[in-house]
């Protein structure tokens, strides 16, 4: 089989490691891929991001399959531009994309199913949204409806931040667009967790849960970030979360996306909360996370190649996915500066005895060597039989990987 993956994360590196393990795979196009992804076996990057542009190399090369890694291209309607050409796509259709492409429409669709979230307003007038927040509880947090590339959430604690981030949002247009349209939510207090899944539109298979760690520094302080690392499973979400889980959330979001006639033929990433009265939807992602992919497919025994052919022939109704028993640890290197402006063009060295556990995100390969490109440049990944044992293998391969001014966190597996 011939694969084309668009990306170019840490998680795209994850997912083509993962999808080369089928001996059915004969070549893995990454588009456009890393600096990692420009090394493993049977993967070749293709310079390519634009719909069009992917969907002509598809048909010239004739893929078999199309797996989509991040939201942007399902939101644009990559999965709906590939079917109607006959081409084999896996990922929701753009109706489907808008679960994570629009807030509005999100909590609306978690409200008309019963699915169990915060308590929320949409506002399209800035003027009405700063009267809401004239009489509201703080903390209180304001959500861009549109894309943001992660940084379209703000938790204010008072007025003043709020009516600030109005101001940002639906008048100074930082978002272009994308903060015109404002969701104002209630604060929800608790600890997080990220269960990515799989489904054919009639069944989900919820994967293992993943923790991730969002702010810069140890400790969960500092900025937010895409994400420092990730223990899965997440220590947190016990039996009873789970059954919490599948019957407030997962069960009527799928009930939801048959009432709704989204087809539906991919992941689906429920970011949630769990409270002292509760499991909340915080978010749906339609794509699996970054880094939680690189820790939930380590543990993955079961081939995804077969389980995304299962989903797209909708005959996930007899499948078991199967996990490694124990835990995996993922820890992101980032580069100085990150979350702010981050300083790249560094050389990356890595023990190559390591390579299988290391997972490039932003790097380019040049002359044979790795360079830094962006924010967060990869993750190691430790495995183990406790979370202890996970983490301090993870650490031990940290050693092994540097680059100048790289930073991680060093509560990966420790911090709440
Ligand atoms: P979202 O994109 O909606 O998941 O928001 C990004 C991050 O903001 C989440 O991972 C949470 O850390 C935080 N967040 C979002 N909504 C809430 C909420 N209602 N209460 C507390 N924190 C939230
Ligand atoms: N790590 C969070 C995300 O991928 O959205």
């Amino acid at each position: 089989m011939k694969i084309l993956l668009v990306g170019s994360g840490g998680r795209e590196s994850a997912i083509a490691f993962k999808i080369a393990q089928n001996e059915k795979v004969e070549k893995i196009y990454v588009a456009p891929g890393n600096g990692g992804t420009a090394t493993y076996k049977k993967c070749e990057n293709v310079n390519l991001t634009d719909i069009d542009e992917l969907l002509v190399f598809a048909k010239n090369n004739r893929i078999d399959l199309t797996v989509v890694g991040p939201e942007e291209p399902l939101t644009n309607g990559i999965v709906d531009k590939f079917k109607s050409e006959g081409l084999k796509i896996f990922g929701p259709d753009k109706k489907g994309a808008e679960l994570e492409g629009s807030k509005s429409f999100s909590k609306d669709f978690m409200k008309k199913y019963g699915v169990s979230t915060a308590e929320y307003e949409v506002f399209y007038d800035h003027k009405k949204a700063k009267e809401y927040l004239e009489n509201c509880n703080y903390p209180i947090v304001i959500k861009a409806d549109g894309l943001a590339a992660g940084k379209g959430v703000v938790i204010c604690e008072e007025k003043k931040t709020a009516l600030e981030t109005i101001d940002l949002f639906m008048i100074n247009d930082i978002f272009k667009g994308s903060g015109k349209k404002v969701v104002i939510e209630e604060f929800l207090e608790g600890i997080e967790a990220s269960i990515l899944s799989i489904t054919d539109g009639k069944r989900i298979i919820p994967f293992l849960s993943a923790k991730d760690h969002k702010q810069i520094f140890d400790g969960n302080k500092g900025p937010n970030t895409g994400g420092m690392g990730v223990v899965c499973p997440n220590p947190y979400v016990t039996e009873e979360v789970l059954k919490d889980f599948y019957e407030n959330i997962m069960d009527k979001t799928l009930i939801g996306i048959q009432k709704e006639e989204m087809d539906f033929k991919g992941i689906i990433f429920f970011g949630i909360m769990i409270t002292k009265n509760g499991v909340k939807l915080l978010e749906y992602n339609v794509r699996m996370g970054d880094p939680e992919t690189q820790s939930v497919l380590s543990l993955m025994k079961t081939d995804i190649l077969d389980l995304i052919e299962k989903a797209i022939e909708e005959k996930l109704d007899d499948v078991e996915v199967e996990w490694e028993e124990g835990y995996c640890v993922n820890v992101v290197l980032s580069s100085k500066g990150y979350p702010g402006k981050a300083e790249t063009g560094y050389e990356i060295n890595i023990d190559n005895e390591e390579i299988s556990n290391i997972f490039i995100a932003g790097a380019k390969l040049e002359e044979g060597k790795l360079i830094t490109t962006g924010g967060r440049v990869l993750s190691v990944v430790g495995k183990g039989k406790t979370l202890n044992e996970a983490k301090n293998n993870a650490y031990k391969i940290r050693e092994k990987v540097n680059f100048f001014g790289a930073y991680c966190r060093s509560d990966i597996g420790i911090a709440k």
